[in-house]
C-alpha cells in the first residue's frame, strides 16, 4: 500500500526508543512520539503495515487525553506540527497527524491494568489459581465481566512479556502514597472510559497506563485507551453470542492462525485483503468512540 509508514529517522535528533509500533525522539525537556502504520500480533511485528494506522492511534489517543484531563494531569503538549521545534520543522509533512509532543517524565517502571472482565494474562492466570489480581473468584469463563475494576499491576521484562505482580510487590518499587495514587487513578480512568465506550458499542474489556513523575506531580504518559495498550471488543457480539472478537486484530490474527505459521519464526506477509478490513476496523473503532 502506498501512503503507509514503516519507521522514521530525524538526522540530528537522537531516538529515544524504537517499540513495535512507536518510535521516540529526545527533544530535551520534550518527546516526540511518532506511531508508525507497524502492527503487531503474537509478539511479533509483522512485514506488513497497516496504512493509517498510525494517525489513528495517535488521534485516540489524543482524544482520550484531552476526555480525561481532569480525573489526572498527562503529559500531552500539542500535535499542531507548526508549533513544533525548529529542529524537527523540516519533517513536518511526515509527523503531522500521526505524532504529539509531550512532557518529558521520569517513569514509574509499573504497567498500570485495570481490568473490567477477565481475559489475557489474567485468565491464564484465573486458570491455574482461582485467583486474579489477588483475589478469589468462583466459576469465571473467559471474557465474564468482573464484579468490580481490578488493578493488576506488571513489571515489563526484556522477554516482551510482562509480568503480573502482586500490589504489596510494587510498593516495594513504588512508595506507598504514589503506589495507591496510580491504583486509584488507574481504576477510575478505566470506569470512565469503560462508560464511556460501552455507549458506543464496544467493550474495554481491559486497559494499560504508563505514569512518571514530572515536578512532584505524577502524570499520565505513554498512550491511552488505544487499541493497541487496551483490548476493545465489539459489543454487539459480545451481548448476543459472548464473541471476545478483538476489535482491531481479529482478521490478522484468524488470517495468521489459518497459515502454517509456527508462531517461532518471522511471521508471514498478510494478503491485502486482511490488510483491508483491519484498516476499516480501526477507522471503525475511531469514528465510534470520537464522533458524537
Ligand atoms: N512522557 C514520557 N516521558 C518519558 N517516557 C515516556 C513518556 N511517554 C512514553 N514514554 C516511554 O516511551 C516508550 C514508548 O515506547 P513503545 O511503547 O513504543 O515501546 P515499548 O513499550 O518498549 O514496547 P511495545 O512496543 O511493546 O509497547 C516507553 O518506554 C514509554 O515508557
Ligand atoms: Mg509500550
Amino acid at each position: 500500500m502506498d501512503d503507509a509508514i514503516a519507521s522514521i529517522d530525524i538526522p540530528g535528533i537522537n531516538k529515544l526508543k524504537s517499540g513495535k509500533v512507536r518510535e521516540v525522539f529526545d527533544l530535551g525537556e520534550q518527546l516526540l512520539i511518532f506511531a508508525t502504520d507497524r502492527i503487531s500480533a503474537f509478539d511479533y511485528i509483522l512485514p506488513t503495515l497497516i496504512p493509517k494506522k498510525g494517525e489513528i492511534l495517535t488521534q485516540l489517543s489524543i482524544f482520550w487525553f484531552n476526555a480525561t484531563k481532569d480525573i489526572i494531569d498527562n503529559h500531552f503538549v500539542t500535535d499542531d506540527v507548526d508549533s513544533y521545534p525548529e529542529a524537527v520543522q523540516e519533517f513536518k509533512d511526515v509527523l503531522r497527524g500521526r505524532s504529539m509532543l509531550v512532557k518529558k517524565a521520569e517513569l514509574i517502571e509499573i504497567e498500570c491494568v485495570a481490568r473490567g472482565y477477565i481475559a489475557g494474562s489474567a485468565w491464564t492466570e484465573y486458570e491455574k489459581t482461582g485467583i486474579v489480581g489477588g483475589v478469589a473468584f468462583n466459576n469465571l469463563k473467559k471474557g465474564d465481566k468482573l464484579p468490580s475494576t481490578l488493578f493488576t499491576p506488571a513489571t515489563k521484562s526484556f522477554s516482551g512479556h510482562d509480568i503480573n505482580i502482586s500490589f504489596e510487590e510494587m510498593k516495594k518499587t513504588v512508595p506507598e502514597k504514589d503506589a495507591e495514587f496510580v491504583k486509584n487513578k488507574t481504576i477510575e480512568l478505566y470506569n470512565f472510559a469503560h462508560n464511556y465506550a460501552l455507549e458506543r458499542g464496544i467493550v474495554l474489556a481491559d486497559t494499560k497506563f504508563e505514569f512518571g513523575r514530572l515536578d512532584d506531580k505524577i502524570i499520565l504518559i505513554d498512550e491511552i485507551f488505544t487499541p493497541d495498550s487496551s483490548r476493545f471488543w465489539d459489543k454487539a457480539l459480545y451481548d448476543k453470542e459472548r464473541l471476545l472478537i478483538a476489535f482491531d486484530k481479529q482478521f490478522v490474527r484468524d488470517y495468521l492462525l489459518s497459515t502454517d505459521w509456527d508462531r517461532n519464526s518471522e511471521p508471514p506477509k498478510l494478503p491485502l485483503d486482511i490488510v483491508e478490513k483491519t484498516v476499516e476496523r480501526y477507522k471503525e473503532a475511531l469514528k465510534r468512540l470520537t464522533h458524537s
